[in-house]
């Protein structure tokens, strides 16, 4: 099959497409996936490089254990292993396959969940893991409710562009973040306020928040907290260039760790790849709740150009690889 390797660690120069070997037969609660699309997000560009080097242990301590990158996934269900019993074969699927930058990839069905009818597979492919991290820091984590005040810092990304329109959805009344040219994008995603952070300060303490959802910018703590009611919480989610061993873990894990002794709740976001959650997704796209914001769209065979367009800072929404016509292409 056709598919994307890295052999090394390193910048996107490196990603070539290659013919490879199939994944073999789908294992006990696996499937193999026929990819239509594929979606890029800042955990695919973190397994590419390599950083921060503390990720290293589970994926790979030299290169990445898995030659082929890509995780979020759309396609169709051709195989089926022994004790699988959410899906058949020729289901249409979105979610979570490992090595979805190839014609087919295998994943765990646990991870996957029916692809919303009213989303392309190109849309279907961004939704899992930004959308899974959007829903689970507004819900489980920031337990967010109709009427609160929510802020949230990168409003304009990959998980922020989900969490604004997940949170108007429930009733709250939301502060996007997010820099000059993409303030536009964000209202019409239904944010009642934008603020450009390049021109002000979004947590200078005139606002107070019931939520915070942090996903940029790596602020301190203590500045945050300024910015929240004196019983709101803090669900910190992630932000770049933040060093090259810890990456945004360290300030996760300094918020998590002063929470207990406070009235202010500080939670670390760490989203979990749940199918249950995945179908939650189907369920509010296909209700019109929610809407991928596709920003690019690239052939399997650009796939590092997708990269590159990712590590721009200029991407507003989600980049995508659509491998099916690519390959009916070739
Ligand atoms: N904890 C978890 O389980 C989990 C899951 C998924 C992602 N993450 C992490 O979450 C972070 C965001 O992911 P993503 O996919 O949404 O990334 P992304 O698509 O690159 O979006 C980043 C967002 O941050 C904004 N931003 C940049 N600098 C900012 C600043 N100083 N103040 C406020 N906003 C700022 C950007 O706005 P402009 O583009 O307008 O500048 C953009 O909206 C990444 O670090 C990722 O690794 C964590």
């Amino acid at each position: 099959m056709r598919a994307i390797v890295q052999r090394q660690y390193g910048s996107a120069d490196q990603l070539r497409i290659e013919q490879v070997d199939s994944p073999p037969l789908p294992a006990q609660g696996q499937v193999l996936v026929k990819v239509a699309a594929a979606g890029l997000d800042r955990g695919t560009w973190h397994l590419m490089t390599g950083q921060p080097y503390l990720v290293r242990p589970a994926v790979g301590l030299r290169r990445p254990r898995n030659p082929v990158p890509g995780r979020d996934v759309a396609g169709t269900i051709v195989a089926i292993g022994p004790g699988v019993s959410r899906f058949t074969l020729g289901d249409r699927v979105f979610g979570v396959a490992p090595g979805s930058f190839a014609e087919y990839a295998l994943a765990d069905e646990k991870k996957l969940a029916a692809a919303p009818n009213s989303l392309t597979n190109t849309q279907a492919a961004t939704l899992g893991i930004s959308g899974l991290t959007a829903l689970q820091a507004l819900h489980n984590s920031g337990r967010l409710a109709a009427g609160q005040r929510v802020l949230i810092l990168g409003a304009s990304g990959g998980v922020g562009t989900y969490a604004v329109q997940m949170a108007k959805a429930t009733g709250a009344e939301v502060t996007g973040v997010c820099s000059g040219p993409k303030i536009e994008p964000v209202r019409a995603l239904g944010a009642d306020h934008v603020i450009d952070y390049q021109i002000h300060d979004p947590i200078d303490g005139t606002q107070q928040y019931d939520l915070i959802v942090d996903i940029g910018g790596n602020r301190g703590i203590a500045r945050l907290r300024r910015a929240l009611t004196p019983t709101g919480t803090l669900a910190v989610v992630g932000g770049e260039n933040a060093g090259k061993w810890t990456g945004g873990l360290g300030r996760q894990l300094r918020a998590a760790a002063r929470s207990p002794f406070l009235r202010q709740r500080l939670v670390m976001v760490v989203s979990a790849e749940r199918g249950s959650d995945l179908e939650t997704l189907a369920h509010m796209a296909d209700e019109g709740h929610l809407r991928p914001v596709l920003d690019s769209v690239f052939p399997l065979e650009r796939a590092a150009d997708a990269m590159r367009r990712l590590e721009s800072g200029q991407v507003c929404g989600k980049v995508a690889i659509d491998v099916e016509e690519d390959a009916s292409a070739a």
